[in-house]
């Protein structure tokens, strides 16, 4: 057995636990990371895309922006296309000096990686069997390695493992509350080899689904199409995607996404999930390990950074000046966020997702109709969108 110690023990090299680990390693703390895919499975794992304004600017204050501020790609507006005609949420009209950043997952998680080499501090990859124990008074996390069984003692453990985690789970079932709900569909998401044919991403519905248009590089299309949740991806051939994504994005303008050859293709579930608190001792859950959203809202990540920026602050409250105070508000703080990001995503699901029921889309149609002609509609959504 290899026995190890230190200040905080983070499982999960996802976007909150490295980005905690990097926000400890400028405060003088010390971590260690422990992640049970490898490196490349985790940069490689095609996901979120959208940063919103916190999100880039706190990464930029703590030195994560060089390539971010490079190859990021700033949009001031994103674009709502239904009955034919496509309409403008002007975010530098409406929000000014709030935008969003389009930077993929795989990007972020690869300067993630590269500060946590730089600072010299360890990330175990590729690990198996992961426990975490005893974090009501003397945590530890247990893992294999290499063959051989390891201990890392530690004052705190950030369960940063996201939604299949082992953090989560290990917390007695009785102490928590988790609140759940299910929606009756998915995405087909694909990556393209093309060029994006707009600027801005397009959030489309359709009388035959959701569509949506977003983009990783002047190069790479990232598209998504509404479908049922045991959708067969092998049911769908390159070409049966892109004609029903030119169906769903028809609009007055001949407007349609570029065609090129299809890179990655993957089905996502859509859930919502709230676990409270957010904290069991001195076991502390950030990200998907204690909340999912449904995509359509963009939030996933960003509200990832926004639990460990807070918790990454709370830590540092603690061993710099003896407070409590700031562990102890985590979880409401965090909560009190992640209800609000919940609401949002749940109306962009809501609004832009086909259900079988006519009077519903009709409904639908009325309230994008609202959404594109109020000024006042407008600013809520541009503000919730582009980040509170
Ligand atoms: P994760 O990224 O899931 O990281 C958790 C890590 O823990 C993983 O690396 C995992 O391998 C590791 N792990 C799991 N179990 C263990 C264990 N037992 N031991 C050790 N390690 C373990 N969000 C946005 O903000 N904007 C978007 O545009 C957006 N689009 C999305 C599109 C799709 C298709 C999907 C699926 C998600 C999208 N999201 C988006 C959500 C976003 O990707 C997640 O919210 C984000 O990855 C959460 O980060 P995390 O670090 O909390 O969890
Ligand atoms: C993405 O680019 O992957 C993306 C964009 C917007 C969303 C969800 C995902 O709402």
């Amino acid at each position: 057995m290899k026995r190890m110690r230190t200040q905080v023990g983070i499982v999960g090299a996802g976007p909150a636990g490295l980005v905690l680990s990097h926000l400890l390693h400028l405060s003088g703390i010390d971590s260690i990371v422990v992640e049970n895919r490898s490196r490349d499975y985790v940069i490689g794992r095609v996901r979120a895309g959208v940063l919103e304004q916190g999100t880039v600017d706190l990464l930029v204050k703590n030195g994560l922006g060089e390539r971010l501020l490079r190859e990021g790609l700033r949009h001031g507006a994103i674009q709502l296309c239904f009955h034919g005609r496509r309409h403008r949420i002007d975010f530098d009209a409406l929000t000014p000096g709030r935008a969003i950043t389009v930077y993929g997952q795989n990007e972020l998680v690869t300067d993630l990686i590269a500060a946590r080499r730089a600072s010299g501090r360890p990330v175990y990859f590729e690990v198996e069997n992961v426990r975490v124990e005893d974090f009501d008074s003397d945590p530890r996390i247990r893992f294999r390695f290499e063959n051989q069984e390891h201990e890392i003692a530690c004052d705190f453990i950030a369960g940063c493992d996201g939604s299949h985690g082992v953090c989560r789970p290990s917390i007695p079932a009785e102490t928590l509350r988790i609140f759940e709900r299910d929606y009756p569909f998915a995405w087909l998401g694909i990556l393209a080899a093309a060029a994006p044919s707009s600027d801005e991403l397009v959030y489309a519905l359709h009388e035959r689904g959701f569509a949506l248009f977003s983009m990783r590089s002047p190069s790479v299309t990232r598209l998504y199409l509404q479908c049922s949740p045991d959708e067969d991806v092998e049911a769908w051939s390159d070409e049966r995607i892109w004609d029903e994504l030119a169906a769903r994005f028809e609009n007055g303008d001949g407007w349609l996404p570029r065609r090129g050859a299809i890179l990655q293709k993957g089905i996502t579930g859509m859930r919502s999930v709230v676990v409270e608190p957010m904290r069991r001792g001195r076991l502390f859950l950030a990200g998907d390990a204690a909340h999912i959203v449904p995509p359509t809202g963009a939030k996933g990540l960003n509200l990832a950074v926004s639990d460990v920026s807070l918790l990454a602050r709370a830590i540092a409250a603690y061993y710099h000046e003896g407070r409590e105070d700031l562990l102890n508000t985590y979880s409401d703080e965090c909560l009190r966020r992640v209800w609000r990001v919940q609401r949002f995503s749940g109306w962009m699901t809501s609004l832009l997702h086909r259900s079988s029921d006519e009077f519903d889309y009709r409904r639908q149609l009325a309230e994008l109709d609202y959404v594109t002609s109020s000024r006042a509609a407008m600013t809520s959504l541009a503000e919730n969108y582009t980040g509170l």
